[in-house]
């Protein structure tokens, strides 16, 4: 009696343990693992706050789309990336409390294009904080001891380089930008946000290139058009009825500014490439085709891909204990017929 006791007590205890291992062994609902079958391999997610200083940019809009794309080629069965994107709706008091709650949350790693360049030194320290490494793309930080934190580094391209290929498209026309001939090159400078060394440096470094080849010049407007298309198209809109055809050139600090200066010329009946010339900077799309259509005299590439690859994967250093130089600069590239 008392063995017989004893082994249905044994035999309880041994279904009891059965079925504890079956439900600890798997996902739920899922059979537990036979003996000797390998265990799932254990999943890495790091996870990434990207800030993007407004939606609303053409060339950003492009930039971003490629960020999410990129670190999605970058997965394996062992590594996944959470990217978290946010707008910075042009606002960087929006984007300091977009960082702060990335930091909150506990994010691996900052992929920041700041609304304002100058408030670098804020978002570094934050970061530094919270020893979390930092990405910064597109508007370069140039204040003295930018970026001050072993991990943290810029992404972008040197626009003095985008300025001078502006130029020389120009100068290396057969009539080197002088349409009307009459001597003298007279241009209208369509600028994007002067906060931003993009804006600064293509409006000086274009016309440099115009002078250091020895063209005489004169500037009949400048004005900001922020980046935007409805800006640029306003803007040209203004200089053309203001200075009618001794424009020579509309130079626009991007592409976005120039797609609406060229509506603004053909409005004011005025032919691209015949007795008006029109520069950009981003070889958007449609500027290309512009652009071998006649209808945009050249462009710049801004190469969204190179940059974007060269963030994530300056980000995905960190994340593997690399260290990235202080600033990686990417080619631009001219674009002409
Ligand atoms: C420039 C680009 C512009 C605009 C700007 C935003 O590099 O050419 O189209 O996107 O960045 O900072």
């Amino acid at each position: 009696m008392k063995s017989r006791k004893l082994l249905s007590m044994l035999l309880c205890c041994l279904l009891l343990l059965a079925s504890i291992t079956g439900c600890a062994g798997g996902t739920s609902g899922a059979a537990a693992p036979s003996a000797g079958a390998a265990a799932a391999p254990e999943v890495k997610t790091y996870n990434v706050g990207v800030s993007i200083y407004k939606y609303d940019d053409n060339f950003m809009t492009l930039y971003r789309n490629e960020i999410a794309a990129y670190f999605k080629t970058l997965e394996t069965d062992t590594v996944k990336y959470n990217v978290n994107i946010q707008d910075g709706k042009g606002d960087m008091a929006e984007q300091t409390n977009q960082v702060d709650t990335f930091l909150a949350q506990g994010v691996d790693v900052l992929i920041i294009n700041l609304v304002q360049s100058s408030s670098e030194a804020t978002i570094t320290e934050k970061a530094k904080a919270a020893n979390v490494p930092v990405v910064y793309i597109n508007r370069e930080p140039m204040e003295e001891n930018a970026m001050d934190y072993d991990k943290a580094c810029y992404v972008g391209a040197d626009a003095r380089q985008s300025g001078t290929y502006q130029g020389e498209i120009i100068a290396n026309l057969p009539t080197k930008g002088d349409v009307d001939g009459d001597g003298t090159v007279r241009y209208v400078m369509i600028m994007g946000d002067p906060e931003n060394v993009d804006a600064q440096y293509r409006t000086e470094y274009s016309i440099k290139a115009l002078t250091d080849s020895g063209i005489a010049v004169e500037e009949l407007f400048k004005q900001r058009g922020d980046w935007d298309q409805a800006k640029g198209q306003e803007l040209a809109a203004s200089a053309l009825s203001q200075f009618g055809n001794s424009i020579d050139v509309i130079f626009c600090n991007n592409d976005g500014m120039a797609l609406g200066a060229a509506q603004a010329i053909s409005s004011a009946g005025r032919t691209v490439g015949k007795d008006i010339y029109l520069v950009g900077v981003d070889a958007l799309d449609e500027c290309v085709e512009m652009v071998k259509a006649g209808t945009m005299t050249g462009t710049v590439l801004n190469d969204h891909i190179g940059q974007s690859h060269t963030a994530v994967d300056a980000a995905v250093k960190y994340l593997n204990g690399g260290t990235n130089d202080k600033r990686i600069m990417v080619d631009y590239q001219k674009v002409t017929a």
